[in-house]
């Protein structure tokens, strides 16, 4: 496939890059993101941008909090407060009202505390329900805290889990939890989150969602749809930065017998006595661990900004923009492509992913052009829109860049051969 026969096709594309751009004016934060010029950064599900606000606000805290002010600064500048008021500004993005998020700790460990927790909230079930597509650490999680609770793990896609659910509960047996991502991180799959919640609730279960690719793209609504426990990392679409901690959401209804079952100094109802005892703090406090990484977490507050005085609601209708013309142009640029990721906008999260057993080379290819995506075992080449900072023409950008790779056969090159050492 040579380049130049598509030439007409990438004009009318061009075209129509403008006129998406142009409707979409009102949803355009690039200003509020560093980003390195000729870049077209679509690994943002990954590793989101730089805000604007985070280099001056962490000189700050480094200078000002910690240099200047060192250990009054807990109370003074308000670290001690800061993971559940960090929480209640991630609450905001996922639709949590105040006092149910708590910020600190890798998701991994916030997923051990929801699903362990759930055992506290369940006594008396046997099962836990969930993906074997999830992200590994979700199912390396989920049967070490299956072994430990004594439950078995029932496997299911989640469009099958509501039937899955039935049977168990028709059967008689009692599920503790159902645990899914909201988004799949591999195809971009959106499942449909009140739907699960409520086959959960059916069968007396918890629902646990993992939101780290829907958060700061999707309004999740967590509130809303019912959501019983739920964990996400902040380095994705909310831009906290590499390593920034993540968050467990207790709905305040399961707040009071929530059991952490990493109980903490500071989740302690009066950490200060320093009591030879556990006393569980009242409300989501009780979720906190150990000390948070309070430069990390102080960026997150300073990247939140980057969402400021903007609906989620418009965040994600300019990524369905982005995402279903992304999909168009490569279907056109690049006809017969195994796109994977839903052709329908209420299916699809922010990516749009590609299975090809080149996937490796691709994507190593597109980066040397300057379009960084990144690839997913086995196959799939994964292109994150993380839509705040990403335009339609940018879109365009990488379809053609994708389009050249392989009419040129850059993917084939020895250069990107695959190594075992890959983001
Ligand atoms: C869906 C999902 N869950 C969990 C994790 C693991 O997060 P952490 O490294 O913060 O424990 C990731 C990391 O990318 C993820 O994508």
């Amino acid at each position: 496939m040579a380049p130049h026969l598509g030439q007409g096709a990438r004009r009318t594309l061009r075209s129509a890059a403008l006129r998406l751009d142009e409707a979409h004016a009102s949803t355009d934060l690039r200003e509020r993101f560093l980003l390195p010029p000729g870049v077209v950064y679509l690994d943002g599900n990954s590793l989101g941008a730089l805000p604007v606000a985070v280099p001056a606000a962490l000189e700050r805290v480094v200078h000002d909090e910690w240099g200047r002010g060192l250990i009054t600064s807990w109370n003074a500048a308000g670290w001690w407060e800061a993971p559940t008021r960090v929480g209640d500004a991630v609450g905001r993005l996922i639709g949590a009202a105040p006092g149910q998020v708590v910020v600190g700790d890798t998701t991994t460990v916030r997923l051990y505390q929801a699903l362990r927790g759930a055992a506290s909230l369940r006594p008396d079930a046997r099962v836990l329900v969930t993906d074997p597509g999830s992200f590994p650490t979700d199912l390396y999680v989920a049967h070490g805290v299956a072994a430990e609770a004594g439950w078995r793990v029932e496997l299911a896609d989640p469009d099958q889990m509501p039937a899955l659910l039935d049977r168990l509960s028709a059967d008689g047996d009692p599920v503790a939890a159902v645990a899914f991502s909201h988004v799949d991180y591999r195809t971009g799959r959106l499942w449909d989150l009140a739907g699960l919640v409520a086959a959960a609730h059916r069968a007396g279960a918890l629902a646990i969602a993992d939101l780290c690719h829907s958060a700061g793209a999707i309004p999740v609504g967590l509130d809303e749809a019912g959501v019983d426990l739920a964990v996400g990392c902040s380095y994705k679409y909310l831009n906290g930065g590499p390593g920034s901690p993540a968050y467990l959401y207790v709905a305040s209804r399961h707040q009071s017998v929530f059991v952490n079952p990493i109980p903490g100094w500071q989740g302690h109802a009066r950490p200060f006595d320093m009591a030879g005892t556990y006393e569980p703090a009242d409300g989501v406090a009780r979720a906190r661990t150990g000390t948070a990484p309070m430069l990390s977490l102080l960026t997150l507050e300073a990247a939140l900004t980057a969402f400021d005085g903007v609906d989620v609601v418009a965040v994600r209708a300019r990524s369905s923009s982005l995402t279903g013309f992304l999909r168009r142009c490569l279907e056109l640029l690049v006809p017969g492509l195994d796109v994977v990721s839903p052709a329908a906008d209420d299916r699809r999260g922010s990516q749009v992913c590609v299975r090809d057993q080149h996937a490796y080379g691709i994507v190593q290819a597109l980066v040397a052009r300057g379009v960084v995506g990144d690839f997913r075992a086995p196959d799939i080449v994964r292109l994150g829109v993380a839509a705040p900072y990403l335009t339609h023409a940018d879109m365009l950008t990488a379809a053609e860049a994708y389009a050249d790779v392989l009419a040129a056969g850059e993917h084939l090159d020895a250069r990107f051969a695959r190594r075992s050492t890959v983001t």
